[in-house]
């Protein structure tokens, strides 16, 4: 395909998309990243030098945008504030890169020809009731419920805008829950991995009956990759791998697998307006594009997961402090 811009590239999802870009196309890759809190550079190490730059940029910053859009193919935009807790403690940060720096590409785009993937979220269909026998489909209604979920909605709508009013060349894909190598520990199940390594009990919020739908993270990206090859431009896919779950018997099984007694674990402070239930229909990701995932087994991939982490300390030691700290001061 020629030059793709990954924003976000050094981040959990966008570093493990680079690598699945090198193996699996001829593309060259230019990562756009602003290296918050949440990018590693070392998520990127090893990749050739040749194929792979990276550009230190936000993308609330619309100069720098159109510089690294101008002469790319594809631009698959996974660069965002991430994670719900944080929105909650301070969103101005998720307002700013969610929606002005999505803004910033679509311009960007637009202006350039360029094609251009969205990568959000399930979280933008609020939740489910356990019993509901519904998933989210691509027709379900937009229901956000935290300053994350309503800024990728908000940002989901300006790409179906730019899409209509100015032809822009764009598909976007809801995914649910992703786990796998290289995710921050501020996340659920690094969080839990990490801190039974280092002999803390995993934190379970509330009473941990809020389910989520684990998708291994190589599966989300062959998923992207084919909607970025084959998807039709303007359309939404929903993506998922029917791997629905409780947190609790998530922290049990980690404590299994692990080798630690499975009642190990605490109950803290829930999170405010907690979303109950994820679960994603992906009938149309499947028949239309023919995409199956590969992880079937969630045990196995949780497995492969707390082996990575085990294997990988330096990775992720330099962050674990600083974002416990953070958990502290919300008794979570
Ligand atoms: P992450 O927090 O691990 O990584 C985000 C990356 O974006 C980081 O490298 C960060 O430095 C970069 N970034 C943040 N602000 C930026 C800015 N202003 N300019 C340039 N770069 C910036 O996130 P993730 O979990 O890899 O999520 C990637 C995308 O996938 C997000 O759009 C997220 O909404 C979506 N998503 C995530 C999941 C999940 O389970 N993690 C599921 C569905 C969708
Ligand atoms: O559904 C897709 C979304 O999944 C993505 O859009 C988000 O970027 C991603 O962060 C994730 O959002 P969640 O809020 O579901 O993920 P998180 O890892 O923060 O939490 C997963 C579940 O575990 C959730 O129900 C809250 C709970 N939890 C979380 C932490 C950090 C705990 O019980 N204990 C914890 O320590």
């Amino acid at each position: 395909m020629g030059t793709t811009v990954v924003t976000g590239g050094a981040g959990f999802i966008g570093s493990n998309y680079v690598r699945h870009l090198i193996q699996h196309t001829d593309d060259d890759v230019i990562v756009l990243d602003a290296m918050t809190y949440a990018a590693n550079e070392s998520s990127l190490a090893g990749l050739p030098g040749q194929r792979v730059r990276l550009v230190r940029g936000d993308i609330a910053d619309a100069e720098v945008v159109d510089a690294v859009v101008k002469g790319a193919d594809v631009v698959v935009h996974f660069a965002a504030e991430s994670h719900n807790d944080n929105s909650l403690n301070d969103p101005s940060p998720f307002i700013q890169t969610n929606l002005v720096g999505t803004f910033n590409l679509l311009e960007a785009v637009r202006r350039h020809e360029v094609r251009y993937h969205h990568i959000s979220t399930d979280e933008v269909y609020g939740d489910l009731e356990l019993d509901d026998p519904n998933r989210f489909q691509e027709t379900t209604p937009y229901r956000p419920s935290s300053p994350y979920s309503a800024s990728k909605a908000g940002s989901d709508h300006l790409v179906r805008a730019w899409v209509r009013s100015f032809d822009v060349r764009a598909t976007i894909s809801n995914c649910s829950n992703n786990y796998g190598p290289r995710q921050h520990v501020e996340k659920f199940i690094p969080r839990q991995i990490t801190n039974v390594i280092d002999g803390v009990r995993p934190r379970l919020y509330g009473a941990g009956l809020n389910v989520r739908d684990w998708i291994h993270v190589d599966d989300h990206n062959s998923a992207v990759l084919a909607i970025v090859e084959r998807g039709r431009i303007g359309e939404t896919y929903l993506i998922g791998a029917d791997g629905e779950m409780d947190n609790k018997s998530v922290i049990q099984m980690i404590l299994r697998l692990m080798g630690a007694d499975e009642h190990a674990y605490d109950h803290v402070n829930d999170r405010p307006g907690h979303d109950l239930r994820y679960a994603i229909d992906s009938t149309k990701l499947r028949t239309e594009l023919g995409w199956a995932p590969q992880y079937r087994n969630f045990e196995e991939g949780l497995a492969a997961t707390i082996d990575w982490y085990r294997r990988n300390e330096a990775w992720w030691r330099p962050m674990k402090a600083a974002t416990e700290a953070k958990y502290a001061k919300t008794g979570q």
